[in-house]
Order: structure tokens, then C-alpha cells, then sequence
């Protein structure tokens, strides 16, 4: 560690006799913090690293996630390939928010750094300075709607001590005691670490854009398709439930002393099963039971938010005292028979006829649950046999239509997924 950093004194020092040494500086010049691979962060991140690699963000690019990967190669182009544009001949938006790193270098290759292909990584969310403000309609969207760095941004929970100690050990950041104390490249120096040199990574403390809903809504807030048709809203919606909470406190709770990197959504069915309450309650009246379903979103954004194919529905049915199914609200998916069970948006063409979102001339009918909406069910079933009701709610990444059309992506990814039941007995 010492020798380089005298090495690389010696070249500042250097630099002002000719232009022939300061490319001599550049050979061993670090990389642009922006090209940072996280395989370097988890040398010492090592609890955050696995968080983050199990999350979306590590798996936003057309190679990883094979939602985004379909519609990204039918719309755009080969992530494989450099040089790819628009049908319009522009630079893909996608890559805005989802390889925010290779947009910065106008790069289309993802494959050509570990930074690329890595999506939404470290240093992506970690040099953004300050939200400059998004307008969908002009393109200012993710990355572009950020002013951005050339040092890391932190939080300040350790940065307003000037990240004092170059050496630090506990469990904050995955390191295991004494023995396995990490020095800090933070400070402005490279460090030897296992072994292996890592370039100096300099921080500084930003809490006024880390500690807020600014980090994320450059890439969350909206997204519109080529003809000004709102796709994704999350962060629209978020502002019009006047909500007091931030993106983090539910996106990034403090465990293990420090911030929850794992950032679950429509992937993570701990985060649906705890996004709604949901409970029946059934009555004998006469030759019928009525039941009540009662279903309460608990965010300040739509259930289901985000990309416009997520829909939730409800499952009703009823059992004679063997266990066979007597009734139910519908045969298979409710969507033709109880359309009041199916939350979804619907994207519409010139024609108003449903369609998908790189074509969709405007919105149709939105049925999913506002921010903070409770919404009631009312069922009336013939209470013959019946000695138990049961509910069950699902959701589902991909509307059915899709799930059918794209029959490569994994079984998996595009199955409903039962998020939450409930069960009277009579
Ligand atoms: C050689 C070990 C090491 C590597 C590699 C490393 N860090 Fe750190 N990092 C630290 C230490 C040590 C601290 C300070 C912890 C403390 O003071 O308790 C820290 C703190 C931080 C903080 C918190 C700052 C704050 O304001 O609270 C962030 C954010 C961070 N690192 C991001 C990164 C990113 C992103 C990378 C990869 C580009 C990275 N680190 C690579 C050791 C490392
Ligand atoms: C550089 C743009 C960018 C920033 C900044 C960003 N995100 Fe994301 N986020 C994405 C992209 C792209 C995806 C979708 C990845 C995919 O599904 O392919 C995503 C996905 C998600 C998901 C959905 C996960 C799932 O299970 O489907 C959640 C939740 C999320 N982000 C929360 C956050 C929060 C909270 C912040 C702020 C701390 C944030 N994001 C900042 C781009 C970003
Ligand atoms: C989607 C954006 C995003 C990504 C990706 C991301 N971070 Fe963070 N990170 C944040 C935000 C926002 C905070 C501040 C959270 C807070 O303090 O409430 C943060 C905080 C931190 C902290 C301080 C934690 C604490 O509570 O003291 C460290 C260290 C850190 N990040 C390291 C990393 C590393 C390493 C990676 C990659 C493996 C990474 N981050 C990826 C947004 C991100
Ligand atoms: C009260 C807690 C809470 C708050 C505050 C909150 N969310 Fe969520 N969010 C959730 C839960 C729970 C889910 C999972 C259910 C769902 O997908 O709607 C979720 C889902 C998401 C998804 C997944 C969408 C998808 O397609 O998979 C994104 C993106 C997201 N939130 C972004 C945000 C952003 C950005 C903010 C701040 C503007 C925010 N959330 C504020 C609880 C919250
Ligand atoms: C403004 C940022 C932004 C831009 C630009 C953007 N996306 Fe996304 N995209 C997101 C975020 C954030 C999510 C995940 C959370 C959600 O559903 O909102 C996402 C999710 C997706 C999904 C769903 C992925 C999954 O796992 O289900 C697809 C498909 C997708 N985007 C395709 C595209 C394509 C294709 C483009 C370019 C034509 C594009 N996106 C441009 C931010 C963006």
C-alpha cells in the first residue's frame, strides 16, 4: 500500500515536466468510479453486496431479467451488440435506468464491462449527487435526471466523522472481527486488501439526497412510452397520496445496523405478502351466504405499481364437508367472468382496443388499488352443502395474455404467485 501511494505521488509530481508522463499517469490511473465493478465494494460490503446481488437492480439488464429482456430485444435491439439504436436512430432510454453505467458512456455492449451488465449497481445509485428534476416527455429520465459525481456519495452515517478511521472491524459491513479488519479506501488513497489493490474510492457525505425519496425517483417517479403514454407512475402516485413516509423506510429499513440493500417489490413475496391486508367475513342469510372480502392497501403508491402488466385478482370458493368445491366466482382466471376480481391497467391503441405498452396510444380503465384504498368484495353464494368459503389473492407480474405470449421466460417468473387467504367456516 505504502509503495503505490508513493508511486503515485511521484507521477503527480511529474506530470508538470511533460505530456509524456502524464500518460504514464494514466496507465496506472484509476478506473472513472462510474466503471467500478461491485465485486469491489464486496471485498468489504459483504452483507450489502449479497442484498443487492439477490435484488432486481442486480438484474435489471436485457441478460438478466428475462421480462425486461424480452421486451428490450423487441423493441430496441441485440444488448450484445454496440452501436444499437432506436427505431427514431436515438440512444435506447432504457439503458437510463436500467444499465445506467454503459448510458453514461453511451454504450450499448452490456456485456463489455462488469459495470454494464451489473444494471443498476453500486456505484450507479452511490454518484448521484443531487435530482436535477424528471420530464418524462423530454427524456430527462433516470440517470439524466441526476446531476452526477465523480466521488462516491454516502449517507453520512459514517462520513461525518470524515470516514476518520482507516481501519474498521464489526458487523456492520459483513466483516468478521478482529482479524478481519479492512483498511478504508475512502479517504482518498488506494489500499491493499487480501492481496489485491483497490483504487482509492473517494466519498463524500451527501445525506440530503441518500436519506431521501430523491434516490430514488430520477428512475421511479415516471416513465412514458414513445407517444407520451405514462407506463410506469410510481412516484406520480406516491406525490398525490401525499404520503409523510419516504421510499426508504419501507424500500430500505435499518437491519443489522445498517440499510437493507435488498430493495424487494413485484419479485419478493415478503414484500406482497406484507403490502396488503386482506380478510372475509361470511353470513348465513337464508338460502345464500354472504361473504365480504375486504382488501386495504398499504402503500403510498398503487397495488400493483410499477411496470403497467402487474394485476392482482381474487379467487372465491366455496366446499361441501368432503372437501369438494362447490362453487366459485369463476372458472379458472376471473378476468372474463368477474371482471370486479381482476386489478389491472389497461393499455389502450388509437382504437381504444387493449394493447402492450411500446404501442399504447393512451390509458383505459385502471382498476388497481389506489394508494391507502380499502376496497370491498360482496359475494352471495347458495349456501347448499357450504361449510367453508375461502379467498385467496394473487398476483402476477405479467397479464394473462402475456404470460401465454411468452412462453420462453421461466415458469417461475410468469406463474401467479397466492399472496394472501382467508377462510370462513359455516
Ligand atoms: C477496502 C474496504 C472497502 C471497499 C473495497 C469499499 N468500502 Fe465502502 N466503506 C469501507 C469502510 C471501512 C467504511 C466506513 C465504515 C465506518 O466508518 O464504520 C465504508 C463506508 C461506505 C459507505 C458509507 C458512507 C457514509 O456516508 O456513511 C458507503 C456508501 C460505501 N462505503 C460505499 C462503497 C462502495 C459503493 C464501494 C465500491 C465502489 C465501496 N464502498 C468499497 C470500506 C470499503
Ligand atoms: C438508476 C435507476 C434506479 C434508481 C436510482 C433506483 N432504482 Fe429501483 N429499479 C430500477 C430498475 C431499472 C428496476 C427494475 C429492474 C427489473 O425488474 O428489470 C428497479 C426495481 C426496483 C424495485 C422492484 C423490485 C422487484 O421486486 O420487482 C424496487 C422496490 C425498487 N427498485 C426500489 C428502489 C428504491 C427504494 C430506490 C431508491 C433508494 C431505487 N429503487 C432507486 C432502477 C432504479
Ligand atoms: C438503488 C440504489 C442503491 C444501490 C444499487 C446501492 N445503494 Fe447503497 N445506499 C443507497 C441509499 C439510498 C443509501 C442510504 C440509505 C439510508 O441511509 O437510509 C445507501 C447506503 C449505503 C451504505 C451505508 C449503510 C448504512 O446504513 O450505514 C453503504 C455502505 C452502501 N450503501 C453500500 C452499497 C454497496 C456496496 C452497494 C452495491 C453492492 C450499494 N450500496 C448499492 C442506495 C443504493
Ligand atoms: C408503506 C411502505 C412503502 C412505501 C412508503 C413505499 N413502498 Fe414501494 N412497495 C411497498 C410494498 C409492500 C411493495 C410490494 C407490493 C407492490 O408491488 O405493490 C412495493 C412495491 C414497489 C415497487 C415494485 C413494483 C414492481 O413492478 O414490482 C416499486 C418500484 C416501489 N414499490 C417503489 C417505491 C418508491 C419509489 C417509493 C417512494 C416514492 C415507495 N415504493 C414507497 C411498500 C412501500
Ligand atoms: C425512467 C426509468 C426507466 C426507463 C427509461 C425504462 N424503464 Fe423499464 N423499468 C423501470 C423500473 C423502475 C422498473 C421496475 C419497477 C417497476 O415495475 O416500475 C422497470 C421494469 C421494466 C420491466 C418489467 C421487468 C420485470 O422484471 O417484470 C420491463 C419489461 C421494462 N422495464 C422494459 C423497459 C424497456 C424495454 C425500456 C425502454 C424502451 C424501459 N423499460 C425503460 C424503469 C425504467
Amino acid at each position: 500500500m505504502r509503495t503505490r501511494v508513493k508511486i503515485s505521488l511521484l507521477f503527480s509530481g511529474m506530470v508538470f515536466c511533460g505530456l509524456s508522463l502524464l500518460s504514464a499517469t494514466n496507465v496506472s490511473a484509476d478506473k472513472p468510479i462510474h466503471q467500478v465493478s461491485s465485486e469491489t465494494c464486496k471485498t468489504c460490503h459483504k452483507d450489502i453486496y449479497k442484498q443487492w446481488k439477490g435484488s432486481m437492480h442486480a438484474n435489471s439488464t436485457a441478460f438478466k431479467d428475462p421480462i425486461h429482456g424480452t421486451f428490450y430485444r423487441k423493441v430496441v435491439g441485440d444488448p450484445g451488440k454496440e452501436g444499437v439504436k432506436t427505431k427514431s436512430g436515438k440512444y435506447p432510454v432504457c439503458l437510463q435506468c436500467h444499465a445506467p453505467n454503459a448510458a453514461r458512456d453511451k454504450k450499448t455492449k452490456l456485456d463489455s464491462a462488469p459495470a454494464y451488465s451489473e444494471g443498476v449497481n453500486c456505484v450507479a445509485c452511490h454518484t448521484m449527487k443531487k435530482l436535477v428534476g424528471v420530464d418524462a416527455t423530454k427524456g430527462k429520465l433516470g440517470l439524466k435526471a441526476y446531476e452526477t459525481s465523480t466521488k462516491l456519495q454516502g449517507s453520512g452515517r459514517h462520513s461525518n466523522n470524515k470516514l476518520a478511521s482507516l481501519a474498521a472491524s464489526g458487523d456492520d459491513f459483513g466483516f468478521g472481527g478482529e482479524e478481519d479488519k479492512k483498511p478504508n479506501p475512502h479517504m482518498g488513497e488506494a489500499v491493499e486488501v487480501d492481496g489485491k489493490t483497490i483504487q482509492s474510492l473517494p466519498m463524500e457525505s451527501n445525506p440530503s439526497h441518500l436519506r431521501t425519496s430523491d434516490a430514488c425517483m430520477g428512475c421511479h417517479d415516471k416513465r412514458n412510452n414513445a407517444h407520451g403514454v405514462p407506463l410506469c407512475a410510481t412516484g406520480d402516485e406516491y406525490i398525490a397520496s401525499n404520503a409523510q413516509v419516504d421510499c426508504l423506510s419501507c424500500h430500505m429499513p435499518m437491519g443489522k445496523g445498517f440499510a437493507d440493500h435488498s430493495m424487494g417489490g413485484g419479485h419478493d413475496m415478503g414484500m406482497l405478502q406484507r403490502a396488503v391486508v386482506f380478510y372475509m367475513d361470511s353470513k348465513k342469510n337464508g338460502d345464500n351466504i354472504n361473504s365480504t372480502i375486504t382488501l386495504r392497501n398499504k402503500q403510498p403508491h398503487t397495488m400493483p405499481t410499477g411496470a403497467p402488466f402487474r394485476n392482482l385478482y381474487i379467487k372465491i370458493t366455496a366446499y361441501d364437508k368432503d372437501g369438494k368445491m362447490v362453487w366459485e366466482n369463476a372458472k379458472g382466471h376471473p378476468a372474463k367472468q368477474d371482471k370486479k376480481a381482476f386489478m389491472f391497467l389497461t393499455l389502450v391503441d388509437a382504437d381504444g382496443k387493449p394493447t402492450g405498452p411500446p404501442t399504447a396510444k393512451g390509458q383505459g380503465s385502471d382498476t388497481r388499488l389506489k394508494a391507502f384504498e380499502t376496497r370491498n368484495f360482496e359475494y352471495s353464494i347458495p349456501a347448499k352443502d357450504v361449510v367453508l368459503v375461502r379467498a385467496e389473492l394473487y398476483y402476477n407480474l405479467l397479464w394473462p395474455g402475456l404470460v401465454k405470449k411468452f412462453t420462453k421466460i421461466p415458469k417461475d417468473v410468469t406463474a401467479p404467485k397466492m399472496i394472501a387467504s382467508a377462510e370462513n367456516s359455516l
